[in-house]
């Protein structure tokens, strides 16, 4: 008999954004009618600006016509969305980004989770905690977790707690791993790291000859000056890092998704023999392999979105989100709640009354409230006695969650 992979059955039952809808949809039918406020996934709510829209509509119009039809794309992506990648995120920032150095994907979700195939099972892992649990269950499927132990680590990957003891600022590991993924402004905290901060763990990859996998998926909300928008920012950083950049947040992308990753041509591992080989190849010589490339339709979308009117739009999206996460987090703060994130970022983190458990107040909120949310022990065990909203709805209901939540309704 075949065997199946057996990393899989180590995994909890089920991916947690999924556990949080099977409860809500339990919920919603022993209580239909209820009239529920959902703050649980990050996933966007406001439409596609208006410029992506008629790019859309555009390109859908020269797939009708022999002429102008498009069938396989290039695998990394098309020419005319890299190069604008390449000067609007890169190099106005003054960070020489080479278009061979961009990955245009479905997403930083996918490309988060496949980037453990150009690497070897034997490598040890470090992940802040709580963490965006693509990244664990991943490396379980990969087989470099280990086990489960009874205080929900995994005996293989190492675990950097970000609480409020060390005002969420990860410490530097202790056990030496060799790859290690940091996701900034960070999913679930919504907290960020500055330009000094982020050179430390730069610095440390370099010393240690660690892979520094960093998750930018979030960087359009960054609007502090001493934050850094990609990790390029820090000097040394393209020898040791590669970065996952996502459309889904920045420009409403969730469901037509896109995104890219850049593998620098100077970041280098080692094969069993100990030669130094690029990642750069091994990523493309994968993404040739597994992947089509992402639809010419979608690349023609995101392009629009370099485009003056483009950048307008989609700032004024991210303001209006960026709006309910300051709603969230001044109103809360202000009835009590411990709270952090929600400044450069879409996510609100705070910490659950009374010491109340993470799941307890999922179901307190839900039964009581009517608002979903998202369980901080399920982003991993230093989460447990917190709590994440997202900013991802109508200023009016992100209202009315703020005046449920302390008692103003
Ligand atoms: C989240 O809620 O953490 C995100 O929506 C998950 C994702 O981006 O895949």
């Amino acid at each position: 008999m075949f065997r199946i992979n057996d990393n899989f059955t180590k995994l909890p039952a089920s991916y947690l954004f999924s556990e949080v809808a099977r409860r809500v949809k339990v919920y919603t039918e022993s209580n239909p009618g209820t009239d529920i406020i959902r703050m649980g996934i990050g996933d966007v709510t406001r439409p596609l600006c208006p410029a992506v829209v008629e790019a859309l509509h555009a390109a859908v119009d020269e797939e009708a016509k022999g002429e102008s039809f498009h069938g396989y794309g290039p695998e990394q992506g098309y020419g005319f969305l890299s190069e604008k990648i390449a000067e609007f995120d890169y190099r106005s920032r003054g960070i020489d980004i080479g278009t061979d150095e961009i990955f245009i994907s479905d997403g930083a979700k996918s490309d988060t989770g496949n980037i453990g195939d150009i690497l070897s099972t034997a490598n040890r892992v470090a992940v802040t905690d709580p963490v965006y649990p693509v990244y664990v269950d991943t490396n379980v499927m990969g087989g470099r977790a280990g086990e489960l132990g009874e205080d929900g680590r995994w005996s293989k990957i190492e675990y950097l707690p970000c609480t409020a003891e060390n005002s969420f600022v990860p410490a530097l590991p202790v056990n030496n791993p060799d790859v290690i993924y940091l996701c900034y402004p960070n999913n679930p905290t919504g907290t960020t790291l500055t330009r000094a901060q982020l050179k430390v763990w730069v610095d440390y990859c370099r010393e240690h000859g660690a892979l520094l996998l960093f998750d930018a998926a979030y960087e359009a909300y960054i609007r502090e000056d001493d934050v850094p928008h990609s990790i390029y920012e820090i000097e040394g950083a393209k020898e040791v890092a590669i970065e996952f950049r996502s459309y889904s947040k920045t420009a409403g992308f969730t469901g037509i998704r896109l995104g890219y990753t850049v593998v620098p041509k100077e970041l280098k591992g080692v094969d069993e023999a100990g030669r130094s080989v690029a990642l750069n190849g091994l990523w493309r010589r994968r993404q040739t392999t597994k992947f089509n490339g992402a639809s010419y339709l979608t690349q023609r979308g995101a392009e629009a979105l370099y485009t003056p009117e483009g950048q307008r739009q989609v700032k004024e999206s991210i303001d209006y989100y960026l709006e309910n996460a300051r709603m969230l987090r001044v109103g809360l703060a202000e009835a009590g709640y411990e709270v952090v994130g929600g400044v450069n970022s879409p996510y609100v983190w705070l910490k659950t009354p009374d010491g109340m458990s993470s799941w307890k107040f999922f179901d307190h909120l839900l039964e009581r409230y009517h608002i979903v949310g998202t369980p901080g022990s399920g982003f991993g065990p230093s989460g447990e006695g917190y709590f994440r909203l997202t900013a991802f709805n109508t200023h009016e209901n992100t209202r009315r969650c703020v005046d449920r939540l302390t008692g103003k309704s």
